[in-house]
This record gives structure tokens, sequence and C-alpha cells, in this order.
């Protein structure tokens, strides 16, 4: 067995998390979280500076509840998200890591918080018999800064196949849900007052569906949205603003699955791993539940819990760099807000 401990800072939430790694699968031993989404509403957007300053104010205190509930003597190794992210809060993981492992002299495992979402769906889930994905396996990766489809050969192996060339699908709901003033956290809002709209309502593009290729793009569908609006003026009722919603999620959701569908027949990957913020879209996960049904494809989907940021998919991710020898000394570790996972 191995147990780690990570901490997660890269945007808006402050985890820090143990689990457990034993048989391949990942069980959660403690969890902290706590989410500043009520600081930066005010802003309409995450504040960076803002960010680092609630990280530093509840970090210490977390990590003392965390060694409370577990003793640090039966940790095998600190995990930390060094990137991708906001350089001001990945800073303070990174730091508060750092010195964790250098006072507590255990090996220190830097992890890729996109790696972090593919590997929620390595956590056990207690009201479910499902097993962890197995390779090669097709994983989707949907954000707020990402949208990328990658190959994993295996633990830690990973093939771009295809990304936005512009926003990221999550970057598009939260652009979209501004432009209906429903504000910030976007994804989530939009997404519920598009189950008041209707799907059919508008007809927004859905680009590069021909493009031969695993690219994506929602700049268009975006300006497109824009446009609509500009012309709608003064008769936007909320009943329009629905139907956009729904319309926009409808658009966002066919280019997904049909660019999914695409890669799996390219790859003939028979294992599909949903991951990122984006995949607590109930309409997506609906929507690729059923592609991997009708292709025969075993569709791995994070629980709720673990879609949007948290600690715990950090510490699957470390916990499998861990045993396979990535550790750092703490003294050489340091943030990278444009890290990829290739
Ligand atoms: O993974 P995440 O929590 O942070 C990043 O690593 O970026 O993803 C956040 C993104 C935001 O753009 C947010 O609007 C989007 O995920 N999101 C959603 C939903 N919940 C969060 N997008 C659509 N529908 C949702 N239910
Ligand atoms: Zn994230």
């Amino acid at each position: 067995m191995t147990r780690i401990l990570a901490i997660e800072s890269s945007c808006d939430e402050t985890g820090i998390a143990v689990v457990d790694l034993l048989n391949g699968a990942v069980h959660p031993v403690a969890e902290f979280l706590r989410s500043q989404i009520d600081i930066h509403e005010a802003y309409g957007g995450v504040v960076p500076e803002v960010a680092a300053r609630e990280h530093l104010e509840i970090i210490l205190p977390m990590l003392s509840h965390a060694l409370s509930a577990v003793d640090l003597a039966s940790v095998d190794a600190i995990a930390v998200t060094r990137g991708p992210g906001l350089a001001p809060a990945l800073r303070v993981g990174v730091e508060t890591a750092k010195a964790l492992a250098y006072a507590g002299n255990k090996p220190l495992v830097p992890v890729c918080h996109l790696e972090g979402h593919i590997y929620a769906s390595w956590i056990s889930n207690p009201s479910s018999v499902s097993l962890p994905p197995e390779f090669p396996a097709l994983a989707l990766i949907v954000s707020g800064g990402h949208s990328e489809f990658v190959l994993m050969k295996g633990h830690g192996k990973f093939e771009r196949l295809g990304e936005t060339l512009d926003d990221a699908a999550g970057e598009a709901f939260d652009k979209v849900s501004k432009m209906l003033g429903l504000g910030y956290p976007g994804g989530p809002k939009l997404a519920q007052l598009a189950t008041l709209g209707n799907r059919f309502a508008y007809s927004f593009p859905r680009s590069m569906l021909d493009s031969g290729d695993l690219m994506l793009s929602f700049s268009g569908l975006k300006t497109s949205v824009l446009y609509q609006l500009r012309s709608l003026d003064s008769n936007l009722t909320d009943q329009v603003k629905a139907d956009v919603a729904a319309s926009f999620q409808a658009a966002v959701v066919d280019i997904l699955v049909s660019k999914t569908r695409q890669a799996l027949a390219v790859t003939g990957c028979k294992h599909l791993i949903l991951a990122g913020g984006v995949a607590a879209n109930e309409s997506l996960r609906q929507s690729l539940s059923a592609l991997s049904h009708d292709s025969g494809v075993t569709f791995h989907l994070p629980q709720f819990k673990y879609s949007l940021d948290n600690a715990t998919m950090i510490a699957a991710a470390g916990a499998f760099r861990f045993i396979a020898g990535h550790t750092v000394d703490p003294r050489d570790c340091s943030i990278d807000p444009n890290l990829d996972i290739v």
C-alpha cells in the first residue's frame, strides 16, 4: 500500500487530501476542500492575487486538520500541483508542500493538474463496482483552460492527439455565461439555465467537425452567440436567454461527442475517460455515456465531486507517479503555470 498526502492550489480551490493506493485503485482517507467562489463572484472571475491571499490564509489551518486526522509518519510522499494554473496561487501550494516534505523528510512528487483530472477516474467509488481504466485509454480533458484529446498508453504515458485552436470548452461556457449576464462561475450557471430552454431554438455552428483531425475550436461558436444576442437586443426575455443557453450547450456537446467518436475510431481505444471541470456538465456526461454504450466502450466518468478541482485527484496521480519513482528533492521543485500533460 502507498499513502500520499497531496496539496492543490492551482486556481480558486484550496485542497488537501490523503489517499491510499491499493491493488491499482485509489481510496480516499481524508479530504479537505475550500472553494473561493463566493469571494471571486464579486469580481466576475478569479483574481490571481486574491486567490493566492485566500490560499495563504487557509492552507496551514487546513494542513493542521489533515495532520490531526492522519499521522504524517504513515505518509509515503507529499504530492503537489506544480501547474498549469495561476502563478501566485500555485506558489502557495508548492511552497507549503516543499516545507512539509523537507521538514517531514518525505519525498516530493510534483503533479500536472491535468494528469490529476485524468486520475480522478482511478478514485474508488463506494457506491459502484466499476473498475479503473485499462490501457490504451482515450482521455478527453475539458477544463477552464484546456480542451484536448490525450491517448494514455500507460501510467504517466501520454500522447496528445488534438487540442483546441482557440478557447477551451469551459472558457466558452464562462464567456457565454457572462454575455447572458449570469456571472461567475459560468459553466454551472449556464448549464442550469439550459435545462429551462429549447436546444433547437437557435442553430449555432459546430466548427471543425470535418477537419479530418482531432483539433477543436469554440471561438466561432462564441462569436455566433454574441451576434445572436445583439440581434435579439430588446427581445431578450428570460425564456429567450434559456433557449440561447440550451442551444449553445447543445453545440458544445455535439462538437465534443462527434470528435470523441472520431478519436475512438482512430485510436481503437476501448476505454474512454472524461476529465476536467466541464465533466460536471450533465448533458455532456449523458451524451458521452450514450456514445460509449453504442460503441462498446467502457466509459470512465469521475464522481461528480471529483470532476471539479480537488486534492484527491492530485493525490491519485501522485501515488502512481511515486511508485514509478518520479520524486524530486523538495528544494528543486518550482511552479510551472504553463505546464502541459505532454
Ligand atoms: O477543472 P476546473 O475546475 O478548473 C480548471 O482546471 O480549469 O474547470 C473549471 C471549468 C470552468 O470553465 C467552469 O465553467 C466549467 O469547468 N464547468 C462547467 C460546469 N461546471 C464547471 N461547464 C459546463 N457545465 C458545468 N456543469
Ligand atoms: Zn482543474
